[in-house]
C-alpha cells in the first residue's frame, strides 16, 4: 500500500480513538473541554502511527497497539501544554490554534495535562488483547520515557539553558524528544511480542528518528510557514533558546537529518516490510509541519 494511503489509515484509527475518549463528558468544570481541546486538534500524531506502524511491521495486528500509542499521544499533548505555558517557552499558537492557556486559563491547562497523563496510564491498564505482563510492561515503558529520566528530563535541561554545544544539546533531545518516540517504538514491539532483537532494532530507528525530528522543528521554527506548522514561527530565538540551528547553521542542520535518517532506515533494514519506516524515516525530515 502506498505510504500516504497506509499513514492516513493509521492515523485515523487514532483519530477515532481519540475521539471516543470524550463521549462522555465528566461535570468538573471545564476541564473535560480544555483536554479535548488540545487532543482533538490535529496534529500529525506520528507517535500513535509510529506505535502501530511498528506493531504490525513486527507481526502484530495494529488494533492491539492502538490503546498504546493513543497513551503516548495523551502525554505528548500534555507536554505540549506544559510546554507553551509562560513559565516556559510561553507561545499562543498550537496546532493551529490558540494554546490552551490563552483559551482555558493557564490553571485549566496545567490540570488538563495533568489529567492527560493519569489518563494515558489508565488506558495502558485497560488495554484489551494485551496479557497482564504486556500492561505492566507498557506502563513501565511510558513511564521510564515521560518522567524525571525521559521527557521532563529533557524539558529542564532545555529551561536551564544550553552552556555547552552540540553533544549536549543532542543529549537534550534525546530527552525531550527522543524519549517519547522511542517509546513509540517500545509500545508497538510490546503490543507485537517482538523478540528483544527487533525491539532493540525499532528502538534505534525510533532515537535516530527523534534527533532527526527536533533538528527539523529547530529549523522549521526559523524557516516555517507559520499558517502551514500551526505554531509561532520565530518562538526559539524570541526565548532566546540556543538550538540546532544557531550551533551548525540551516546546512549543517540539513545534513545532520539526512544523517540521522540514514541510520534510522539503516537500523531497520533486516526487517521484513520495513517499507513503510523507511518511507516514514524519508517524510519526517522533509516534514514542513
Ligand atoms: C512537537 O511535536 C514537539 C516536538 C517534539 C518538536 P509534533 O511535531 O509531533 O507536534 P504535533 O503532535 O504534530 O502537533
Ligand atoms: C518540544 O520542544 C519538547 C516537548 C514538548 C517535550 P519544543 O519546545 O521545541 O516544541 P515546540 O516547538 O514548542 O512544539
Ligand atoms: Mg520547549
Ligand atoms: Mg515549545
Ligand atoms: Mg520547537
Amino acid at each position: 500500500m502506498e505510504f500516504q494511503k497506509r499513514y492516513g489509515l493509521y492515523r485515523e484509527m487514532a483519530e477515532e480513538y481519540l475521539r471516543g475518549l470524550f463521549t462522555v463528558g465528566q461535570p468538573y468544570g471545564r476541564l473535560q473541554e480544555a483536554m479535548g481541546y488540545s487532543l482533538l486538534a490535529g496534529g500529525k500524531r506520528v507517535r500513535p502511527v509510529l506505535a502501530l506502524a511498528v506493531c504490525e511491521t513486527l507481526g502484530g495486528e495494529p488494533e492491539t497497539a492502538l490503546p498504546l500509542g493513543c497513551a503516548l499521544e495523551l502525554v505528548h499533548t500534555y507536554s505540549l501544554i506544559h510546554d507553551d505555558l509562560p513559565c516556559m517557552d510561553n507561545d499562543d499558537l498550537r496546532r493551529g490554534r490558540p494554546t490552551c492557556h490563552k483559551v482555558y486559563g493557564e490553571t485549566m491547562a496545567v490540570l488538563a495535562g495533568d489529567a492527560l497523563q493519569a489518563e494515558a496510564f489508565r488506558l495502558i491498564a485497560a488495554a484489551p488483547g494485551l496479557s497482564g505482563e504486556q500492561r505492566a510492561e507498557a506502563v513501565f515503558a511510558l513511564a521510564s520515557a515521560c518522567g524525571g529520566d525521559g521527557m521532563v528530563a529533557g524539558q529542564v535541561l532545555d529551561v536551564n539553558g544550553l552552556t555547552g554545544g552540540e553533544t549536549e544539546l543532542r543529549r537534550l533531545c534525546a530527552l525531550k524528544t527522543g524519549a517519547l518516540l522511542r517509546a513509540a517504538a517500545a509500545l508497538g514491539s510490546i503490543a507485537a511480542g517482538a523478540s528483544p532483537e527487533n525491539r532493540q532494532g525499532a528502538e534505534d530507528y525510533a532515537a535516530h528518528i527523534g534527533l532527526a525530528f527536533q533538528v527539523r522543528d529547530d529549523m522549521l521554527d526559523v524557516i516555517a510557514d507559520q499558517a502551514e506548522f500551526g505554531k509561532p514561527v520565530g518562538s526559539d530565538r524570541e526565548e532566546g533558546k540556543r538550538t540546532f540551528v544557531d550551533l551548525l547553521g540551516l546546512d549543517g542542520c540539513g545534513a545532520l537529518v539526512a544523517e540521522e535518517t540514514r541510520l534510522a532506515k539503516s537500523a531497520v533494514s533486516k526487517f521484513k516490510n520495513n517499507e513503510f519506516l523507511l518511507d516514514l524515516a524519508d517524510s519526517l525530515s522533509e516534514r514542513r509541519a
